[in-house]
């Protein structure tokens, strides 16, 4: 069967260097440096893209461009997902405009999720923790399900240009859901190069690897419609996903697998010590062959989120696979860690009610 990317499916992205290949995305490397002020990028956790080389222009030569990305409300908001909102946050401090939108109509149309439920789950989990996390009310913020005119007029001239076979190439079995969701989510991200949006310029987009089937597609329609609004072909990033805390998917749907950024901070710290880590069966054995990182939840966090300095890192890294560290005391720390992260961001939840309200009353509809 001709290899696909499924963005509703269950599976794991298994072999990123695939994605390079079979599909050509780049890799992020020749940036790298440039960015390294970022973790995620410094640590290769972003590790490919599409076009950044736009973007890094525009950065370098202080042009305007925009960050685009939606956000799926399906739950708590978690580790995972603080991932993305730094990302956002880091090009917002680059100076780029930020549009972000909630996913709702795909959350209806393709999880059964109630537009009510959405609605709340975007405002307390998802756009209070970006503004806890350091997001300024300088957004454009957006339901699918209830935006101005121009976006759905783009969206349904979208459907001009793609045939149906097209679209059953790129997604396999399709549905009426899943072709709405496609549309809408091109207009997404095609749509603040709309006149009245700010015209074109350079538009980045971070997301998961999943989601690159949907910036293939968007970009092909970016380059039809040359004639009528002259879009600048949208530039993405893709980052690897943190793995769930017993290993395998970190899914909102079991909350062992995963830290929200509201979990009661002792629950948190009983997560961490239940985490599935690459240590030995003892401490015998772990103090002669090491533990391997690499296959560690708890080393996880600590590379992803919880330990920023390098060198700090590095330690644990080594101490792990020396065997001079072992797995109760790593986790113990790691567990602290998470604590006074949480604590310190519940504080800043509270703080971030008033921004939330300036970002909905900035919100553009009919
Ligand atoms: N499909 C995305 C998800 O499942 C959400 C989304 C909607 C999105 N519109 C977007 C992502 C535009 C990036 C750009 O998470
Ligand atoms: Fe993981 Fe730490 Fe154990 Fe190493 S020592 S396997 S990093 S928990």
């Amino acid at each position: 069967m001709e290899k696909r990317i499924d963005p509703w499916g269950l599976d794991e992205v298994e072999d990123y260097r695939n994605l390079f290949d079979e599909f050509g995305i780049e890799s992020f490397e020749r940036f790298r440096e440039k960015l390294s002020d970022n973790r995620y990028i410094r640590r290769g956790i972003v590790f490919g893209h599409r076009d950044f080389g736009r973007i890094m222009q525009s950065i370098e030569e202080k042009k305007r461009f925009a960050m685009m990305t939606g956000l799926m409300p399906s739950g708590r908001f978690h580790f995972g997902h603080k991932m993305v909102a730094e990302q956002i946050i880091y090009y917002q401090k680059l100076g780029a405009e930020i549009f972000l939108c909630s996913a709702d109509l795909e959350a209806y149309l393709m999880r059964g999720i109630s537009p009510q439920d959405s609605r709340r789950i975007a405002l307390e989990e998802y756009l209070t923790n970006y503004v806890a996390l350091g997001l300024t009310d300088e957004v454009n913020f957006w339901y699918q399900t209830d935006y101005v005119l121009p976006y759905y007029q783009l969206r349904d001239m979208l459907s001009a240009k793609v045939t149906f076979n097209e679209l059953k190439g790129i997604y396999g079995e399709l549905s009426t859901g899943k072709i709405l969701s496609v549309l809408t989510q091109a207009a997404d991200i095609l749509h603040p190069q709309l006149l009245s949006f700010g015209g074109p310029r350079a538009t980045v987009v971070p997301v998961g690897a999943d989601q690159d089937p949907h910036l293939r597609l968007t970009r092909d329609l970016a380059s039809r419609f040359q004639a009528e609004f002259k879009f600048v072909l949208p530039s993405s990033t893709y980052h690897k996903f943190m793995r769930g805390l017993q290993g395998g998917k970190m899914s909102s749907s079991d909350p062992r697998s995963y830290i929200a950024l509201t979990d009661e901070p002792m629950e948190a710290k009983e997560k961490v010590m239940r985490a599935k880590t690459g240590g030995r069966a003892t401490a015998e054995e772990q103090k002669k062959m090491g533990g391997v990182p690499e296959d560690c939840m708890v080393y996880d966090l600590l590379l992803y989120h919880l330990i920023d300095d390098d060198s700090e890192l590095e330690k644990v890294y080594g101490d792990c696979r020396s065997g001079s560290l072992i797995c109760g005391e790593c986790k113990k720390k790691c567990a602290e860690l998470v604590v006074d992260f949480l604590r310190e961001h519940q504080k800043k939840r509270e703080k971030a009610k008033a921004v939330v309200e300036r970002i909905l009353e900035k919100k553009v509809t009919q």
